[in-house]
């Protein structure tokens, strides 16, 4: 047997229940996997729960649940999510599956046996929450960076040489350029190793929850490096046929997760092991709320299944309509380089203006007019050859974007086709043809209907329904292999078109109003001011102890961008420890997105979040004045540890 196409989504914890964050990295794969079915290719998805941390057993105990009935419970949870948005998964993998237990103890020991796994004394603090260790200058008032109390663990355990694995990791990402996606992230993970890489202790004591260590009861492994093995395990290894599946084609995730786990200690466990590693690892970005991101710790979190009622109820589209609604929001809104506000509202739009008013209308006028001029017959005119270089041009900007998996730019070419369509329709004005008796009129409505049908071949692997549903009142069986379109004769010479059924109920105004966001309170006047000018003379001293209220730490800038209609002002990703933070800073004319991406910066942490151009500001960057008075960023004199104060 060929190999299998293999794409997984991260295991999720089940220490809460999931949301559209988790949604989105589902529908990416079943984006992929649906769209090289198309291709021919057969495929395989992984979805599932990670279930033996230490936080998901203290979650358990805390509902005062059985941790075996709770982990059962929640991990359902998953699944449902899946299924309210039609989430086609091969395997929803568990960890605390029998088939995972056995490869996590064998692949830990064929580690050992290569001599990568080695005991010694750990002693460092530990945050459970993030089941995670925490460096000592990272620890501020007894909580970690991500604002999580740590404990004290102070015991023998087993270590990964991660270490060794530094020189091999940097000459796989050089040499392969396509391996880590986004190419935008592959510097943070450049960075990240050349930094060091520092062996990792990936046992802890046994709490009677988790995998024991082979050979040694008193330890279970540790909960990141036994997640990430369910990958391999899925496929059946070190047994039967596994040759089959791995290595996986791609695992997908959000960028939290990307650079220490799935593009570095992932890949080094499997060279530790001698294995194939994964061809692609992809990150995209978060979906936010407000200022946030959207989190289940945070309570702000919208679910799929909630936006499916309200697309069936309050917009009346049927409900399997209602669920390609929303993979089509989700996928539109696809973070890849930077986050996503995605909220209620912006679904909203997206139904009006791209399903309801792109597609719904590009289907409904073609099949109207069908009706009207032409019988409603396809006519045996030729397709307009305006038309079927339109097709072409757009299957192609759709393939071209799957290379580098930019779903985003997927979906726009499959919606910028249904724009074409509705210009052409516009511009070629069939009613117009009919009252002059044009013959060029049943090409026109032949070209419209081919369009249509092309179109929602297009973007069958987002929203299949209502593909299917389209063909169905084109009255034909539609686009099955990729290679069909712009190629076959989708609606044959002669063929009975169905009546046009509105698919998408437009949302009305008062619906709306309902999901705007509360007014936002004023803008700070700062927008307008240029930062520099409007700093406030400090006073000429100050008390230790007020300097000391300053907090000050080292920052790397893992994404910029300009700020548009200003000349000053940088939109900046900057991860300071574990946190990421947006941050404006005025120095455009002085730095380019190159020269900042990758940087160390000093960032005053607890400065008070404000909004320049419309933009919240979470901090400051440290910088010195040029002879012009521009900026000049302090950066560490060497590569400070991430996330460091400074004094
Ligand atoms: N259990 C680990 C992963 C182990 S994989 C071997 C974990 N679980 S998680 O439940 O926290 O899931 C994190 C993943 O959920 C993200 O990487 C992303 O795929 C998805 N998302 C969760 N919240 C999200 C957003 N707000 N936005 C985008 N994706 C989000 O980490």
């Amino acid at each position: 047997m060929s190999k299998r196409y293999y794409v997984t989504t991260p295991i999720y914890y089940v220490n809460s229940v999931p949301h559209v964050g988790h949604a989105l990295t589902m529908l990416a794969c079943d984006i992929c996997t649906r769209y090289q079915r198309m291709q021919g290719r057969e495929t395989y998805f992984l979805t599932g729960t990670d279930e033996n941390g230490l936080k998901v057993y203290e979650a358990a105990i805390a509902a005062g649940e059985d941790p075996i009935a709770f982990v059962d419970r929640i991990s359902q949870t998953f699944r449902d999510c899946a299924d309210s948005l039609d989430i086609e998964y091969d395997v929803f993998f568990r960890t605390t599956s029998e088939t995972h237990r056995k490869a996590a103890q064998k692949l830990f020991e064929v580690i050992r046996d290569r001599g990568y796994i080695y005991m010694d004394k750990y002693q460092g603090w530990y945050d459970v929450s993030a089941e995670t260790f925490v460096k000592e200058s990272e620890v501020v008032d007894g909580k970690s960076p991500d604002g999580n109390p740590v404990r004290w663990v102070e015991e023998d355990n087993w270590f990964f040489k991660l270490s060794a694995f530094e020189k091999p990791l940097l000459e796989k990402i050089e040499n392969e350029p396509d391996w880590l996606i986004p190419a935008g992230r592959k510097n943070e993970v450049v960075s990240f190793i050349k930094q060091g890489l520092r062996d990792v202790c990936i046992t802890r004591t046994n709490p009677g929850w988790g995998i024991p260590v082979p050979g040694d009861d008193s330890k279970v492994i540790y909960v990141w490096f036994d997640a990430l093995i369910n990958y391999l395990a899925a496929t059946g290894w070190p047994d039967g046929n596994w040759q089959d599946l791995w290595p996986a084609d791609v695992h997908w995730m959000a960028k939290e997760i990307f650079t220490r786990f799935h593009a570095t200690m992932w890949p080094a466990m499997l060279m530790a092991a001698d294995l194939p590693l994964p061809k692609a690892v992809a990150a995209h970005g978060w979906f936010v709320f407000g200022d946030s991101k959207m989190s289940k710790s945070l309570g702000n979190v919208i679910a799929p299944d909630e936006l499916v009622t309200f697309y069936t109820e309050r917009a009346g589209c049927a409900e399997p309509i209602a669920k390609d609604v929303v993979r089509f929001s989700l996928a539109r809104s696809l973070p890849y380089d930077g986050d996503t506000n995605y909220t209620r509202e912006e679904v909203a739009r997206i139904y009006n203006a791209d399903l309801a008013n792109d597609l719904g209308n590009a289907l409904n006028r073609s099949l109207s007019m069908a009706h009207k001029f032409c019988e409603g017959i396809m006519p045996s005119a030729a397709v307009d050859p305006a038309a079927h270089e339109a097709i072409l041009r757009h299957k192609k900007l759709a393939e071209d974007a799957m290379v580098p998996l930019k779903l985003d730019d997927f979906v726009s070419a499959g919606i910028d086709l249904v724009r074409w369509l509705n210009k052409y329709v516009d511009d070629r004005a069939p009613w117009q043809l009919a009252k002059e008796n044009s013959p060029e009129l049943p090409a026109v409505i032949g070209s419209m209907l081919t369009v249509v049908a092309n179109a929602a071949g297009m973007l069958k692997p987002i929203i299949p329904t209502v593909s299917a549903e389209i063909a169905r009142q084109l009255g034909v069986s539609g686009v099955q292999k990729w290679s069909d379109i712009g190629e076959a004769d989708l609606i044959l010479a002669g063929t009975h078109l169905g009546n046009p059924e509105p698919i998408f109920p437009r949302l009305d105004k008062t619906i709306m109003e309902e999901l705007k966001p509360q007014a936002a309170p004023a803008e700070p006047k700062a927008e307008k001011k240029p930062e520099k000018k409007a700093a406030p003379e400090p006073p000429s001293v100050i008390e230790f102890g007020d300097f000391m209220k300053v907090n000050l730490k080292v920052g790397r800038v893992i994404e910029a961008e300009p700020v548009e209609g200003s000349e000053k002002l940088m939109k900046l990703q900057v991860k300071v420890g574990d946190q990421m933070r947006q941050i404006l800073a005025g120095i455009k004319k002085k730095y380019s997105v190159e020269d900042l991406i990758g940087r160390q910066v000093i960032v005053v942490a607890n400065l008070k979040p404000a909004k320049l151009m419309g933009h919240e500001s979470q901090g400051m960057l440290l910088a010195a004045d040029d002879e012009d008075g521009q900026a000049i960023l302090l950066q560490p004199e060497a590569e400070a540890p991430e996330g460091a104060n400074v004094h």
